[in-house]
């Protein structure tokens, strides 16, 4: 209960001896002013050096009374009086806040005696407080998919005002990014709301927040008090603080593959269903990860597929199958979650076929393999003319650096040529006349040549040999020749008819009928 204590030291207005009576304060009853500043109280905001009260009282003689007021040892001197007319001055700036009531001594006295009263006097509470924030500086940390609506903080202010003027309401204010010591993108307050009176802070109905965007956000608060009285006119007293909302990256960073470059190899010992390689991927969002799904979306051609759970690539089909040397296939890894798939990386992962060099060329003819190639023609063929007699088709049924090989025609050199003289896994062999008069039946019945195919890269050096071998045909390329460019004859005169004069004798190296020779003779005298 709100009540002045009134203890009266020497209270009663008694005879003192010789009829001479004690000086009393004035009493008009409770609820009305006293004369001792009993029950008064006083605004915080009156200004020092103000008249506040006048201590009223009287001797019962009529003695001029004299007036005094006196504080407890070591506390502060609130007032001051003025002797004769009791009047009262304030001295010392109040704050209820600080202290709200004052004990004081007050006495009168007529000379000869004196009367003292212990007062309390009330101090009132004007509005000279502001609000205050708790917890600063402001900081929030809100996961960047919190909900659209949702409370992410509740703003707190005290006012320690009484009344009007201790209530406290919020509001949000434009930010002055400039005034911030530091650059930052501009964002307005208007992704977020505040609760007038519960202070709580939400993101506005139909914003969202995105990490990726803005990390943090500056928003301005404004507490405001009810309002109330300060040195005799209504103030409203407000403080401001900025909210630090940092934005928190989640559940949407999309998953990482683990531990890339990825190569994965198919040997020629792998069958359908072999493992190729195992691919792994996180979730970005490491606090709650969600599981992946992998899949292959382009460049399997149809031989690879992955186990969506585990990752692992297999072989679907039989190497030799495997037309490339490297196959690039793309993986993407989804995250399985709320949002299904909507998260998701892609790798590539580089599928080498690794060709183990197992096969030699080998020469063919339209049977299958073959190491000798006959040939019947005939001598002289023209220069640039292709041997067509001879179908030869080499192959080396390995892979990449390991199916290329040489062509080499080994024999009289200069005669026949061969190309290609690269081959990568199979051609066609063509060999083609060089020197047509070096082909000569004359001089070889028939010609030798080894065929080589050889491999370029390889460590093996694998090779074949054919023998390809060409039966001459002879023409009649030659002419008869005389065993002589001239013949001298001496014959005596008057030889009879049938002598012999001289023999003649003339060769053909051809064979058969064209090196068959006849001879006749003309000339002047050819009929003798
Ligand atoms: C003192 O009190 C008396 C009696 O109530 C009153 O008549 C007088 O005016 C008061 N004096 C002052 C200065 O207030
Ligand atoms: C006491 O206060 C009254 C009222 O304000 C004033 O008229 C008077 O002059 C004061 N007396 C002294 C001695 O200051
Ligand atoms: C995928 O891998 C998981 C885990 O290794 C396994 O349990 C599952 O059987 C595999 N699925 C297929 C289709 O192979």
């Amino acid at each position: 209960m709100k009540s002045m204590t009134l203890i009266l030291l020497i209270s009663l207005c008694v005879s003192m001896g010789r009829s001479d009576f004690a000086p009393c304060f004035y009493d008009n009853g409770a609820g009305s002013s006293n004369g001792n500043m009993g029950l008064f109280s006083i605004s915080e905001d009156t200004s020092v050096g103000s008249h506040v009260y006048t201590l009223n009282g009287s001797d019962p003689e009529g003695e001029p009374v004299t007036y005094d007021m006196t504080f407890d040892k070591g506390s502060k001197e609130y007032f001051s009086v003025e002797p004769k007319s009791g009047n009262v001055t304030l001295i010392q700036t109040l704050d209820r806040e600080v202290q709200d009531e004052i004990v004081a001594f007050v006495t009168i006295t007529d000379g000869r005696n004196k009367v003292v009263e212990n007062v309390r006097v009330f101090i009132t509470d004007a509005n000279d407080e502001k609000p205050e924030f708790l917890d600063l500086p402001l900081v929030v940390d809100v996961p960047e998919d919190a909900a659209s609506g949702s409370s992410i903080y509740r703003v707190q202010a005290v006012d320690r005002d009484l009344g009007s003027g201790g209530s406290v309401t919020y509001y949000l204010q434009e930010t002055f990014l400039h005034q911030l010591s530091f650059r930052l993108q501009s964002t307005p307050s208007t992704k977020f709301t505040i609760d007038g009176h519960s202070g709580a802070l939400r993101i506005r109905s139909g914003e969202s927040l995105d990490y990726e965007v803005s990390r943090t956000h500056f928003v301005t608060v404004v507490a405001k008090d009810g309002g109330g009285k300060y040195h005799g006119k209504y103030q409203v007293m407000t403080s401001t603080a900025i909210i630090t909302i940092n934005v928190l990256d989640t559940q949407d960073s999309p998953p990482v593959f683990v531990a890339t470059p990825y190569f994965g190899f198919v040997y020629e010992v792998s069958v359908p269903g072999s493992e190729i390689f195992t691919v792994s991927a996180k979730d970005g969002d490491q606090n709650n990860p969600n599981t992946m799904h992998y899949s292959i979306l382009s460049g399997s051609d149809g031989f690879f597929s992955i186990n969506s759970t585990s990752g692992c690539i297999s072989l679907t089909s039989f190497p030799v199958q495997l037309r490339n040397e490297l196959y690039e296939l793309q993986v993407k890894a989804a995250e399985v979650g709320a949002d299904r798939f909507s998260d998701y990386s892609v790798t590539t992962v580089t599928v080498r076929v690794v060709d183990l060099n197992n096969h030699p060329p080998t020469f063919y003819d339209e049977n299958g393999p073959q190491n000798c190639f006959e040939l019947s023609m005939y001598e002289h063929p023209p220069e640039g003319e292709i041997l067509r007699g001879l179908k030869i088709t080499v192959n080396d049924s390995d892979q990449g650096a390991n199916a290329k090989f040489r062509l080499l025609l080994v024999g009289p050199s200069r005669v026949l040529r061969v190309v290609p003289q690269t081959v990568l896994n199979e051609a066609q062999v063509t060999i083609i006349v060089e020197n047509s008069s070096a082909i000569d039946y004359e001089k070889y019945q028939f010609l030798t040549f080894k065929l080589l195919a050889v491999e370029i890269n390889t460590p093996e050096r694998f090779s074949a040999t054919a023998e390809i071998v060409i039966n001459l045909l002879d023409t009649n390329d030659n002419i008869p020749k005389f065993s002589s460019e001239f013949y001298i004859a001496r014959i005596p005169e008057n030889s009879p008819g049938g002598s012999n004069l001289v023999s003649v004798t003339a060769t053909d190296p051809d064979s058969g009928l064209w090196g068959e020779v006849k001879y006749s003779i003309y000339g002047s005298g050819a009929d003798l």
